[in-house]
């Protein structure tokens, strides 16, 4: 399978109060291959967001490579890496972030005319399509004051996806939601997977990693683990493979 990201020895510091370095990514080196699943995990602290927004481009390491489809991107312009974030990354949060003075259908569009791929014909068709598999298309006129916490992170799925990215990166996607929720968002996430876009997530809750392939866990700053999980289908038993990750996770002092 091909690799679709890869870090090499990245390092990220921050400089606080004026002189001190504060080294918050040691050494990382990180490879995905395209359709993988794969979640970080690791102590409140521990990285793991720096870590995601230093590979996907959102900010710049400080030492170190960074690849996307073999190319290295940790040197790209600021406008070439905002065009290729725009059209082959996806990105979803905690909370939506989604725009108070837009209605929910064009929240979801705006990425799509920024990019400027398509006629508005073919992407409102893509906005309604995508937001009736997430179960939201009667909300296409709303705002956000309008919608559930839960519906709101569907929207933002819509968001993430509507320029067909080739992965999908995310915060703590289902931090902000309820169980059924999660486990509803998760299943969509999984779908999405399945039909071939490779998605990196950071969580702190077992039953979403449980669901991935690949589990990496950080410690003070390193990627110090490796769990590899196979892929999950429906099939499966998924409390089994959340019993057998907390035991691993337990076994790395988490
Ligand atoms: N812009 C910044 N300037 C200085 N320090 C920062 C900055 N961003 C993050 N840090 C520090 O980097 C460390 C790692 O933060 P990060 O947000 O990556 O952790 P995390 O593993 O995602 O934690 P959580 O699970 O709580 O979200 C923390 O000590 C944080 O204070
Ligand atoms: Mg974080």
């Amino acid at each position: 399978m091909t690799t679709i990201l890869e870090a090499k020895h990245v390092n990220k510091s921050y400089t606080v109060h004026q002189h001190e370095e504060h080294q918050i990514l040691k050494d990382i080196n990180l490879l995905l291959k395209q359709g993988e699943f794969v979640t970080i995990m690791g102590p409140s602290g521990s990285g793991k967001s720096t870590l995601l927004y230093n590979i996907s481009g959102m900010d710049q390491v400080s030492e170190g490579s960074v690849y996307f489809a073999g190319e290295k991107i940790s040197a790209l312009s600021e406008k070439k890496l905002s065009k290729l974030r725009l059209n082959k990354m996806g990105f979803i949060f905690q909370h939506s972030h989604l725009l108070k003075n837009l209605n929910l259908l064009d929240n979801v569009l705006l990425s799509a005319y920024l990019a400027k791929n398509s006629s508005k014909e073919v992407i409102g068709a893509r906005a309604l399509r995508l937001m009736k598999q997430m179960g939201v298309d009667g909300l296409a006129s709303h705002n956000i004051t309008q919608a559930s916490g839960g519906q709101l992170q569907r929207i933002s799925i819509c968001r993430a996806l509507i320029n067909n990215p080739d992965i999908l990166f995310g915060d703590e996607p289902t931090g902000a939601l309820n169980s059924s929720t999660t486990a509803e968002i998760m299943d969509i996430l999984h779908d999405i997977n399945a039909a071939g876009t490779t998605i990196l997530l950071v969580t702190h809750d077992v039953r979403v990693a449980a669901r991935s392939q690949r589990v990496l866990f950080m410690l003070d700053g390193k990627l110090v683990a490796e769990r590899n999980m196979g892929k999950y289908n429906k099939q499966q038993n998924i409390r089994a493979r959340e019993a057998a990750l907390s035991d691993w996770l337990t076994e790395q002092g988490f």
